[in-house]
């Protein structure tokens, strides 16, 4: 099983023709509210993949929370590690999405602040678990989340998005790191690595200095990831229309999650969480377009096999 200890929220999305400038009001005819929430995000993806997932957070007493709940029921996720606040709403993301698919966000992190360590129970975090964590809960809970996990040898995943401080020790209990380029950067720095201008020399740089395997994600140009002295470039699918791009890092990710708990080989699981970030974009919100197991075996063979490089 995953279990993902990670954030769920409403995103409120509004389409712009541009995204405005300070002091700027741009106008737009309509919005809506989508359930979203990197944990939430991930959680679905995974469970989309083919694994039984569980999902650990916390919601306000609102529409919004319940909303989201009955979604993740419907992908059959395990929902009995939420909580509702008694104080909080849900947490909030407002979405504004230009013409190109790109996307600004504002996230209120409301019900998420309140996740506690204690809602994940040690018995969920032994060897034949997997623990998928992001950066929208408070840092301490993940950090005690995750430390335990690596204690009871559970497999462990941080998404450090968004990108936040992460102490030396909790890379310590880390099996897989996954960065976009701008979070690989900020933590380089912070480690006092050289920021490399290759993708794959940084993940190198960070995957050694962290004893670790990194994966760097590149947007519309796929993504690299170093293990030990191997590296591989994993190119992204091409697609048509860009409808919007939001949640296609978490579709990675869940994906990847969910075949790394298959047991399939870094670069096959590397493959297939391309091809569904791939197909995540061409949906409004973050879940609605997430590809099912089927559609991901569909479009498979349209991606080339990674390319291995020797480091
Ligand atoms: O990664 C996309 C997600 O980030 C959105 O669903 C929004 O809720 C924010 O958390």
């Amino acid at each position: 099983m995953i279990v993902v200890f990670g954030s769920i929220n409403i995103d409120l999305i509004m389409q712009v023709k541009h995204f405005p400038t300070p002091g700027e009001t741009v106008m737009t005819p309509s919005y809506e509210w989508l359930s979203g929430g990197k944990g939430m995000n991930q959680a679905i993806a995974a469970a989309r993949a083919g694994v039984k997932v569980a999902m650990v957070g916390r919601v306000g007493d609102d529409g919004f929370g319940t909303r989201a709940l009955n979604a993740m029921r419907r992908e059959s996720i395990l929902t009995s590690g939420v909580i509702q606040s008694e104080s909080l709403p849900t947490g909030c993301a407002t979405i504004l999405i230009d013409e190109t698919g790109e996307n600004e966000i504002v996230v209120s992190l409301g019900a998420n602040a309140e996740v506690d360590a204690t809602q994940v129970p040690d018995e969920i975090l032994g060897p034949s678990n997997l623990l998928l964590l992001q950066m929208e809960l408070p840092a301490e809970a993940n950090w005690d989340v995750l430390k335990r996990a690596a204690a009871r040898g559970a497999t462990t995943i941080l998404n450090l998005a968004p990108a936040n401080e992460l102490p030396r020790e909790a890379l310590s209990h880390l099996d897989y790191l996954i960065v976009n380029r701008i979070e690989a950067e900020q933590i380089a720095t912070k480690l006092g690595l050289k920021i490399e201008t290759d993708a794959l020399k940084l993940a190198y740089a960070l995957s050694k200095n962290c004893d670790l395997t990194c994966i760097i994600t590149l947007s519309g140009r796929g993504a690299v990831a170093v293990s030990g002295s191997t590296g591989w470039v994993v190119p992204a699918l091409k697609v048509d229309t860009v409808v919007d791009t939001t949640g296609a890092g978490d579709t990675f990710c869940g994906v990847f999650a969910a075949a790394i708990h298959q047991k399939l080989s870094l670069p096959d699981a590397l493959r297939r969480a391309s091809v569904a970030g791939s197909l995540s974009i061409k949906g409004k919100g973050a879940q609605t377009a997430m590809p099912y197991i089927d559609d991901i075996v569909t479009y498979l063979p349209q991606l080339p096999e990674p390319e291995m490089v020797k480091l």
